[in-house]
């Protein structure tokens, strides 16, 4: 049993749907202790915009007109939000292509697995910087997911939700000004080794032409990933400098900084 806390972004296997043909993500049991929760298969869970702005300390204003990847993306209503915002915001997950209504129930699965583990679990988070309660968050996070296929069923033949897989992505060198990953790498580093991490961080700065944001910077057990600074040095071999950034934000206990790459 880990002695501190893992973030409970889990769902259970027995509710768990087959996932699409293109998909490389391996559903697989999760389990949680009194005070911890072993990560076994990612979930399809999102936040909205007005989160992925605390997080990433983004200025979305400073962002018109430039173009913005969010790798992982799930059911965020990053991507649609910021569009509205003149942001061309374009989204990658794994399950894109599935159809609308087998997104919706993965939502409606990981969701209520997510949010009892929340209620079980409240100790696992500091909150408090963004909502009042876990009954806000839950709001907030469904919101998110609704204005997410809303925008999915209408947006995906516009290229705007593109399925694909971290280490390799469908777009050329600096296709992207800013790349971000929200909830998804050193998480699971139980599932995905460190070569995964590291191939993917270069993948990520591949696209880009500016920044990298990468948010939390927590791996297993709710700490700083451990083999990070191990990962910084071999970017920083490849000629990728990165820097360990506070924000403004704090959901998971400990999950109050995000991981900026550039290239140098
Ligand atoms: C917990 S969600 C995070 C969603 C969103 N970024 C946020 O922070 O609200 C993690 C997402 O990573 C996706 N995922 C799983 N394997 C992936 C891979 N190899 N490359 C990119 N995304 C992956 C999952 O499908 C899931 O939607």
């Amino acid at each position: 049993m880990n002695a501190t806390p893992n973030p409970p972004d889990i769902t259970t296997s027995s509710e768990r749907l087959p996932l699409c043909a293109q998909t490389n993500v391996s559903p697989t049991a999760a389990t949680s202790s009194g005070s911890s929760l072993e990560l076994r298969s990612v979930s399809f869970f999102g936040r909205t915009l007005a989160e992925y702005t605390q997080f990433f300390a983004l200025d979305i204003a400073a962002l018109k007109g430039k173009s913005v990847l969010d790798v992982g993306a799930g059911p965020s209503s990053f991507t649609a939000e910021a569009c509205k915002r003149g942001v061309d915001a374009v989204a990658v997950d794994p399950l894109y292509g599935c159809r609308p209504e087998a997104l919706a129930q993965h939502v409606q699965i990981d969701y209520r697995a997510m949010f009892a583990q929340m209620r079980a679990k409240p100790g696992l988070f500091r909150l408090k910087k963004t909502f009042a309660s876990i009954d806000e968050a839950e709001e907030s996070r469904r919101t998110a997911a609704q204005r997410f296929l809303t925008d999915y069923e209408a947006q995906f033949v516009h290229n705007r939700y593109v399925g694909a897989a971290l280490p390799q992505l469908p777009f050329l060198d600096r296709a992207f000004d800013v790349v971000l990953c929200a909830h998804f790498l050193f998480l699971y580093s139980k599932q995905f080794d460190f070569a995964f991490q590291v191939e993917a961080c270069r993948e990520l700065v591949r696209v880009s032409r500016d920044d990298v944001r990468i948010h939390p910077v927590l791996g297993l057990g709710g700490k700083r990933y451990t083999q990070l600074e191990e990962l910084r040095a071999a970017l920083a071999a490849d000629g990728i400098v990165s820097e360990i950034v506070p924000v403004d934000y704090e959901f998971f206990a400990g999950a109050d900084e995000m991981l900026v790459l550039q290239r140098v």
